[in-house]
């Protein structure tokens, strides 16, 4: 069986393995073989593309490819894929890719004892049920691969056929990488909704707080994109005022002081950042260390 002939088998017919599968077949690769926890997802799956067959065991579904994309919940990757390996499933020279960001393509070693190349690929992107007609959710976006070289190559077409960038990370960097991911986006969450408390409590309705922020957030990340970090940062911490952030911890500490140890993280970790531009004086960095 032939790479080059693009044909794919899907096991775990869900949010992204639908929306990868659909995807896919419309940019000449073929799904050959779906296989689920529940059958009626594969014939979903097969009613949404339009090709392939149903498998109620996964051994017979990989058979029939040599690309196989392990779809399933995280928690059950690493068992699917040593189940598969155990009954010689795999076969020779086939790649098998899971798309958890969490996780890197060591989870899918046991493949390698069939003789199969593993790799992950992780679309930076929430995914939704897939609803016929609609656009295509890898369009543009950035999806990080690792794995075997050979794995690596074959990620890179994919990638490419969804209309997507591509870029390679180290397998042992898989889990710092995907720490920045819930950083920039859970954590961002986290940090507005810090932000959006001080605000109500600042007397502001809840349902226009987020209004007044929006311009504050927005114009922001424009900066970071523009000019960085370490130059779009400005505020108290930035100009070297200690007298303001000392207000403000005052404040904090008095009316809602379970906000008083994050504020002082954060206030730490920016005095670290507005150092790195060498314009506070050193008596300013030495009161603002003293307040965080
Ligand atoms: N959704 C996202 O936004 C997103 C983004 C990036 C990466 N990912 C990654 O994509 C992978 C799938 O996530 P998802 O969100 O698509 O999950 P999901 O919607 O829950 O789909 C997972 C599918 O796997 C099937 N499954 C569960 N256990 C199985 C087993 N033992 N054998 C075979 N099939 C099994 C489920 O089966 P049934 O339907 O048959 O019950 C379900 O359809 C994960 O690795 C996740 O980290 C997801």
């Amino acid at each position: 069986m032939d790479i080059n002939k693009k044909e794919f088998c899907l096991i775990g017919c869900g949010r992204l393995g639908i929306n990868l599968a659909v995807f896919l077949s419309k940019q000449g690769f073929t799904p050959k073989a779906f296989s689920s926890k529940n059958l009626e997802s594969a014939e979903k799956a097969i009613k949404l593309t339009g090709k392939g067959q149903v498998y109620d065991n996964p051994v017979k579904a990989v058979k029939t490819s040599n690309i196989v994309f392990i779809t399933t919940p995280d928690t059950v990757i690493e068992p699917v894929c040593e189940n598969i390996a155990s009954n010689d499933g795999f076969n020779k020279n086939s790649i098998v890719f899971h798309l958890s960001g969490a996780l890197s393509s060591c989870i899918l070693k046991s493949a390698k004892q069939n003789g199969a190349y593993v790799g992950s690929i992780h679309p930076l992107q929430a995914f939704a049920p897939y609803e016929p007609g609609q656009e295509s959710p890898f369009k543009g976006i950035n999806i990080s691969i690792e794995g075997d070289e050979k794995a690596i190559e074959l990620g890179k077409e994919i990638v490419n056929a969804l209309r997507a960038n591509s870029f390679t990370i180290p397998t042992e960097a898989k889990t710092l990488y995907h720490a920045s991911a819930v950083v920039a986006s859970n954590y961002l969450v986290t940090l507005e909704h810090f932000a959006l408390e001080l605000l109500k409590n600042a007397d502001q309705p809840e349902e226009k707080a987020y209004d007044i922020l929006e311009p504050l957030i927005l114009g922001t990340l424009k900066n970071i994109k523009a000019r960085g970090c370490i130059n779009a940062l400005t505020g108290p911490v930035a100009r070297g005022d200690d007298e303001i952030v000392s207000r403000h911890l005052k404040d904090i500490d008095e009316k809602m002081p379970q906000f008083s140890k994050l504020y002082r993280m954060l206030g730490q970790y920016t005095l670290d950042i507005a150092d790195q531009r060498g314009e506070i004086s050193e008596d300013a960095r030495q009161k603002l260390g003293d307040l965080f």
